[in-house]
């Protein structure tokens, strides 16, 4: 009876013991096999069959007054990224991405936009310089079959802008699907400058996004750990994931913009070599910079110049990004993965390009010391400064005409970016430090690993509009669907914020 009483909690603790251990065995092992399968590299992998596709030039007519007009009709398609697998997408004007727009400062543009998707949708213009009506944010939704005509007066510098919806909640799976495009700026200061400049020839739009492929469609879901959002195990340059391109000059401009919903990309070349960092988010730098590297957050864009020898190959590549997080978090949230994106192939004979202009632009943006007043935003997850998006709460009321001084910090264990609509702003100081080069140029969106601060000063020209918010927000678009978005409306001295929602759309 004894050796019974004492064999049955012997029996229980073995059996205990023998769970436990199984247990230890499969989590250690599921989380090896999560940890180890989990890093993505196509280096090496990508074939280069396709060659590369540029977004074709918006058609537009000049009215009378001068005013340019385009059209932009937002569509369902498919497209065959995988020869003889379907994907359902959606478009501007056609089934995946969209035309380029293209218009010179002091124009006035007026963009007819048409729904033709069966849900509420918005067109924003992301680092355009507009009144606040014009933005496309969520309180200019476009109803499913209706239109929206924004016209402005294009009132900033030379640049590399783009555009995309931002319906309320929903920018992630709209952008996801296709909708996004190119918007490029020109100027009188700077179209004499020897720089690259041949649409499609010796100046190309590189619109880098990562994709999962599920079924007929996108895999949009989040893998376990991922705190960034949905990443894809593959890339697309223009909708094209094996593209390469041949050139025919000596210099080769590329407009790099990561319209990727999450991912963050560290852009090099296969030979390392370095190439010119000639521009950023809102234009031309005073003068070009030697890099080998440059990493850009979703949203944010660069304008690089590559030499390229006769006869030659060189990948455009994505390297190892410096996210700012443990060994674990770096892993799980696309930090180690590295990925080959295009290939340029040099013809045989190059044309010789000039040199690079020494001096390209003088900047236009805010200078610290001019600041009047001073703001913080801190970043956690799914909130700035502790609060949610609402869109019937204005967060912040500036002033037109003044500069301020905003100090952004992640206060959080993840990478979170900072996107302000409407202007171009200058980064001060990153931690303390005067700015990088990456950082020296115009800015509307920059990155914030975990526990970075980052002081930029901003200026708002107006014009005011008391009762219609810009927004400011995470541009990893998971992060700003989930609430991570504020309102902000810029007044005149002395004024105050008047809000009024605009009715429910489905
Ligand atoms: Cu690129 Cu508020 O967006
Ligand atoms: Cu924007
Ligand atoms: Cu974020």
């Amino acid at each position: 009876m004894a050796i019974g009483r004492r064999s049955w909690p012997k029996r229980i603790l073995v059996g205990l013991g023998a769970f436990l251990v199984v247990l230890a065995l499969t989590v250690g092992g599921g989380v090896t096999w999560a940890f180890t399968s989990r890093d993505v590299s196509t280096i090496g992998a990508v074939d280069f069959t396709e060659e590369l596709t540029v977004p074709p030039l918006a058609d537009s007519r000049v009215e009378a007054d001068g005013t340019r007009v385009f059209q932009l009709e937002m569509r369902t398609g498919q497209r065959e990224f995988r020869p003889g697998q379907v994907t359902e997408t959606w478009g501007f004007n056609g089934d995946y991405l969209g035309p380029t727009l293209r218009a010179k400062r002091g124009e006035k543009v007026r963009v007819q936009v048409n729904n033709r998707l069966d849900e509420a949708s918005s067109v924003h213009w992301h680092g355009m310089h507009v009144p606040a009506v014009m933005d496309g944010g969520p309180h200019q939704p476009v109803d499913a079959g209706g239109t929206w005509t924004p016209e402005w007066t294009v009132d900033q510098p030379a640049a590399t802008l783009w555009y995309h919806p931002h319906p309320h909640g929903a920018t992630e799976s709209h952008v996801r699907r296709g909708l996004a495009g190119m918007f490029l700026l020109d100027d009188t200061a700077t179209e004499g400058l020897a720089l690259p400049s041949a649409y499609g020839v010796d100046d190309l739009p590189i619109i880098v996004q990562d994709v999962r492929f599920r079924g007929s469609g996108f895999d949009s879901s989040r893998a376990i750990f991922s705190d960034t959002g949905a990443l894809g195990d593959r890339t697309m340059v223009n909708g094209v994931l094996a593209p390469y391109r041949t050139v025919g000059d000596e210099l080769v401009r590329l407009r790099l913009l990561n319209a990727s919903t999450a991912r963050t990309y560290n852009f090099g070349f296969s030979d390392d070599r370095s190439f010119a960092l000639i521009g950023t988010d809102g234009g031309l730098l005073r003068a070009p910079a030697e890099l080998t590297g440059i990493q850009l957050s979703p949203g944010e864009r660069a304008e690089i110049v590559v030499r390229m020898r006769a006869g030659e190959r060189v990948v455009l590549r994505s390297n190892k990004i410096e996210i700012g997080m443990d060994f674990w978090g770096t892993r799980f949230n696309g930090g180690d993965d590295t990925f080959d994106l295009l290939e340029l192939r040099a013809a045989q004979t190059l044309r010789p390009s000039p040199a690079l202009p020494a001096l390209l632009a003088e900047p236009e943006t805010a200078q610290a010391r001019d600041a009047v007043r001073e703001r913080t935003f801190a970043l956690t997850f799914a909130r700035i400064n502790g609060r949610e998006m609402d869109m019937g709460r204005i967060d912040e009321t500036v002033t037109r005409g003044e500069t301020e001084l905003w100090t952004v910090r992640n206060s959080d264990g993840m990478p979170h970016n900072f996107h302000i609509h409407d202007v171009q702003f200058a980064v001060a100081e990153v931690n303390g430090q005067p700015p990088s080069v990456a950082l020296s140029g115009a800015k509307d969106t920059v990155f914030l690993p975990p526990g970075t601060e980052m002081k930029v000063a901003v200026r708002f020209d107006g014009p005011a509009d008391p009762n219609t918010p810009y927004m400011f927000h995470c541009h990893l678009l998971w992060h700003e669907d989930a609430g991570m978005m504020g309102q902000f409306v810029v007044v005149e001295p002395g004024g105050l914020p008047r809000l009024s929602v605009p009715h429910a759309h489905g």
